[in-house]
């Protein structure tokens, strides 16, 4: 059995473990208030699943999603998922997580940032550009026409392999986006974010989008 800590149980964390669950996966789910106040969840998520605090439930990952708000990234527990793949859902709203410069002029990611502060693990990007709703209702069988297809963008090929592995298993194609680096094609306000696309519209959008820029 393969478990994944989730880190996060809000629109997105409790969508993934919902799939995840009937896809075969165990989950430990958590969130910042602790794992009593996710008691309804993990009821109605079953049996799979069991409710922990974030540090419990790096630590009982074979693999982790981090699906906290971005202003919160730097509370992600470090030491438990050293050595482990990371999917990163997050996005970046002004509004929500204060300015960040770096993000306003184009000049970092959002996968970027997780990647700096998780230093040992492997982070990958993934299911950042569908509504939580859609995760659990678009997923078909491989080879299905117009399938949907979701990006994931990864400094390490196993990290990327692993998310494209899931999306088949959770009913999507994948397109790697490549490095971190290029991951700003598929976030917040790109053509690629938060519409629905098969693998080949998805590799147009992709290459449409166009980066912020440095302000002088
Ligand atoms: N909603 C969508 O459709 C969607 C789609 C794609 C990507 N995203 C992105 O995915 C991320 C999560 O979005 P969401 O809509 O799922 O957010 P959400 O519904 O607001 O849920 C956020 C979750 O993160 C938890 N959390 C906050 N701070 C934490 C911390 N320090 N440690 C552990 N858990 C913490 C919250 O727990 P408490 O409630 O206990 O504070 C809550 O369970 C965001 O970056 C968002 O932009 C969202």
């Amino acid at each position: 059995m393969t478990t994944i800590g989730i880190i996060g149980a809000g629109h997105i964390g409790s969508q993934v473990a919902r799939a995840a669950i009937t896809a075969g996966y165990d989950i430990v789910i958590s969130n910042s208030r602790g794992p009593e106040t996710l008691a309804d969840l993990v009821a109605d998520l079953g049996p799979k699943a069991r409710a922990a605090t974030p540090t419990e439930a790096a630590e009982a990952a074979d693999f982790a999603v981090v699906t906290v708000p971005l202003k919160a990234y730097e509370a992600v527990p470090v030491e438990p998922l050293a050595g482990k793949i990371v999917i990163d859902t997050n996005n970046y709203y002004f509004e929500r997580d204060g300015h960040i410069a770096a993000l306003d002029n184009g000049l970092d990611t959002v996968s970027g940032m997780l990647q700096r502060h998780l230093v040992d693990s492997k982070v990958a990007k993934g299911f950042n550009h569908i509504k939580s709703d859609d995760i659990t209702t678009d997923g078909t069988p491989a080879g299905t026409e117009n399938r949907r297809a979701l990006a994931t963008a990864s400094d390490f090929e196993e990290a990327a392999e692993l998310v494209t592995n899931l999306y088949d298993e959770l009913g999507f194609d994948t397109v790697n986006v490549g490095p971190l680096a290029e991951s700003w094609r598929v976030e917040r306000d790109q053509p690629a974010y938060v519409v629905r696309q098969n693998k080949h519209e998805l590799i147009e959008n992709l290459t449409k989008g166009v980066r912020a820029t440095a302000t002088a």
